[in-house]
């Protein structure tokens, strides 16, 4: 039976990737990269460096598959079955991946940015190509370190405060209003800078770009001072690289020392 490792690498710093991962990427015969187009080169080339540093070269397939485009102008209530088209897209890819190129006894595995569960499609898309029926696997999830837990640990802090609740969520929701009773809130996924709407308000931010790598920026602060700065530097960063990566976490009325 055809196996599949699902492994979380981290969310940048390569010092992140664990053992249970460094052990599945040496059991692994066939490694799938999906390639996104330019301005996510960096990351294809992040995890060839990660093969090129841990397994053994020639004990190894790395097969390249091109990333279907998603319908990113898709708002509002077509946003929903853009996701479903492009995650069928994926799924047709994927499944032909595992038929045409892992021998019916061979491992193979998708490297997935920071941990598989979080804000990923590949597990809701291997239970698709299960469900279809047409190829066989079974397949494991090596859980990796989330860009949440690199933006905490590199500002210090904690996700939650003394038995208090945190949320996850996206920029596109945090635009529709701040979660009920949650004071402690991570947006990931925000292209648009939603806390703006927010700088009135008591709220401390810890925003940190490309985390654990060497172009890592860190800003902290009260929303009001540290908002517009962040705008000013993320504007400049995306500038200069082409692409960014963020994640921040909102602490609503925040114990001020
Ligand atoms: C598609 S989600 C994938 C999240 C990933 N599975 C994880 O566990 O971090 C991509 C989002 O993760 C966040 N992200 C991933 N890597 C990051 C990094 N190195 N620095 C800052 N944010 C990052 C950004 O919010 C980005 O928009």
């Amino acid at each position: 039976m055809r196996k599949i490792h699902v492994i979380g690498i981290g969310a940048g710093d390569p010092e992140q990737l664990t053992l249970q991962a460094v052990r599945a990427l040496r059991g692994t015969d066939v490694f799938f990269v999906l390639d996104k187009g330019e301005v996510k080169a960096d990351l294809v080339r992040a995890r060839r460096d990660m093969l090129d540093a841990h397994v053994e070269p020639g004990s190894y397939r790395v097969v390249e598959a091109r990333d279907p485009e998603r319908d990113r102008a898709a708002g509002g209530s077509a946003y929903s079955p853009a996701v479903g088209d492009w995650r069928s897209a994926r799924a047709d890819i994927y499944e032909r991946l595992i038929s045409e190129e892992l021998g019916e006894e061979e491992s193979g595995a998708f490297l997935v940015w920071g941990d598989p569960a979080l804000y990923d499609s590949t597990l809701g898309i291997l239970d698709e190509i299960l469900a279809r029926g047409a190829v066989a696997f079974t397949y494991d999830v090596v859980p990796g370190i989330s860009s949440v837990s690199a933006l905490v640990a590199r500002h210090r802090t904690g996700l939650n405060r003394v038995a208090g609740p945190v949320q996850i969520t996206t920029g596109r929701r945090l635009a529709e209003g701040l979660p009920e009773g949650v004071d402690d809130v991570v947006v990931m996924l925000d292209a648009h800078q939603a806390f703006r709407r927010y700088a009135d308000q008591d709220i401390d931010i810890y925003w940190g770009a490309y985390i654990g790598t060497p172009d890592e920026i860190l800003v902290s602060g009260p929303l009001a001072e540290a908002g517009p700065r962040i705008e000013r530097i993320r504007a400049e960063a995306r500038e200069r690289k082409g692409w960014i990566m963020d994640t921040y976490l909102l602490r609503r009325n925040p114990e001020r020392g």
